[in-house]
């Protein structure tokens, strides 16, 4: 056997893995896709249906309904029929959504098919990750996960231009008329392509092993390790699996009791800090500054990028230094960057580039740290025979929390003004730096099994401590 082939024997396929991980984040960029294509279209649909303000907010936020839907069943459903299927089924969905919010005749039925979609947004956002996580070798599971959230990123710029780009074509009568249909129904592409790539990648070896299809679950990881890797993979899942009652009640053992608390603390954490409030409403916090209609624009765009080259840095470094210091440098920074925003805002002093380099410091703080790094430690931090519900409990948390915050934001900035509303992301920042501090367990480097052991080992010194 030539040197190059004995190395790829026996070594990491990293081509393979990465081609199949990115296949997998099509679906972050349909979550990305999703949630800011509305911000595009609402203006235009506004018109068309006559919208008055309670029935827009529910047209932005009935996606979320739906996404905390899909969240909740793509859990249990996964567990049972397998992380590969309900991917495709959530492309389904996507594809389903799409169609039918370009086509509505009445805003009734625009609503259903954004609640149709984002079913399939839930179930992509948290399958994504934990497809990923239990695919990926040990050593680059960071940064493959994280591909998930690039994508989320991407999906958000992509469509920011599409949204310009389509209400650029026609005349303002067709803009009204059919420029927002398009930007709906041009997600039939992305999700098309997801569904037809999704059925060329393997089901997760965990997920095999576990309903009994060992040599599947084989080929797979040494398609991934190599043979030799590959064997002491698999007999490490096995060994796991065998000391799993696979029972939900298993998260409430002490030891599964803190990572149940740590995935939906910062699940939760990753939204009440403030993320979406400038995501879905960065142009109006800038002409709040007193920018113009077209500067704030084109400040959003910067945010976007911002947001895009920091999760890039974030995937090169999350192997190498590890979540938990991200998650500490990431959040310190945001709280004192968004406590000077609302500083700012406190004594009026807005004018300038101030506000903007603050908001790009905070979105680039969130970008290496909360969030890629909370979809990542959610799909890993649970035991394999729980995995999917156990982080779908995290999910629906993480799901609720941006449903309130988007929908509380503009409430808030017209009753306690805009200085408390940051001022209040900012101790939520602090929140998530000491919670880090205190819960966080560091995971970079380990094997899914090698993690589940350390809290079955905690599970173990609290019962002999209890016991004594
Ligand atoms: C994370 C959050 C999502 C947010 C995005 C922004 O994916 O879960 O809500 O919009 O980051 O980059």
């Amino acid at each position: 056997m030539s040197v190059l082939s004995r190395q790829q024997a026996e070594g990491t396929n990293l081509g393979f893995v990465t081609l199949v991980s990115i296949v997998a984040a099509i679906g972050g960029l349909l979550f990305g896709y999703d949630t800011a294509v509305i911000s595009g279209a609402i203006v235009f649909m506004q018109q068309k249906f006559h919208l008055g303000p309670g029935m827009q907010g529910w047209a932005v936020s009935c996606l979320m309904i739906g996404a905390i839907v899909g969240a909740g069943f793509a859990g249990f459903l996964s567990d049972r029929f397998g992380r590969k299927k309900m991917l495709i089924v959530a492309g389904f969905l996507f594809v389903i959504g799409s169609i039918g919010s370009a086509l509505p005749a009445t805003i009734t039925e625009f609503v259903w098919a954004r609640i149709v979609g984002g079913i399939g947004i839930g179930i992509s956002s948290t399958l994504v990750p934990l497809y990923i996580a239990e695919i990926a070798p040990a050593r680059h599971r960071g940064s493959l996960v994280s591909l998930n959230q690039l994508a989320v990123v991407i999906g958000i710029s992509a469509i920011y231009f599409v949204n310009m780009w389509v209400a650029n074509l026609g005349s303002p009568a067709w803009d009204i008329q059919s420029a927002w249909r398009w930007m709906f129904g041009l997600g039939v592409v992305p999700g098309g392509i997801f569904i037809i790539l999704l059925l060329f990648v393997p089901e997760s070896p965990r997920w095999l092993e576990r309903h009994g299809l060992g040599d599947r679950a084989l080929q797979i990881l040494t398609r991934v390790n190599g043979p030799t890797r590959a064997r002491v993979e698999l007999s490490e899942i096995r060994d796991t699996l065998n000391d799993e009652s696979g029972h939900i009640g298993l998260l409430f053992r002490p030891g599964f009791r803190v990572a149940l608390l740590v995935g939906v603390v910062l699940a939760i954490l990753q939204q009440v800090t403030g993320i979406n409030a400038i995501m879905y409403y960065a142009p109006e916090i800038f002409k709040q500054t007193g920018a113009g209609t077209n500067a704030s624009l084109i400040e959003t765009v910067i945010t976007g990028a911002d947001n895009l080259v920091f999760t890039l840095i974030s995937l090169w470094l999350i192997d190498r230094v590890g979540r938990k210091v991200l998650l500490l440098i990431g959040s310190a920074f945001m709280t004192v960057s968004i406590a000077i925003v609302g500083y700012a805002f406190y004594t009026g002093n807005t004018a300038g580039p101030l506000v903007l380099v603050l908001i790009l410091v905070f979105v680039a703080a969130f970008a290496v740290s909360f969030g890629p790094i909370v979809w990542l430690v959610m799909a890993e931090i649970f035991p394999t025979s729980i995995r999917g519900r156990a982080t779908a409990i995290a999910s629906v948390a993480l799901w609720i929390a941006d449903y309130a915050v988007s929908q509380s934001f503009p409430v808030l900035l017209n009753s306690v003004g805009a200085s408390s509303t940051f001022w209040t992301f900012g101790i939520l920042s602090l929140v998530a730096f000491i919670f880090t501090l205190a819960l966080v367990p560091e995971t970079k480097g380990k094997t899914l099994e090698e993690i589940e052991r350390a809290w079955g080992r905690r599970n173990t010194q609290s019962t002999s401590t209890t016991g004594r």
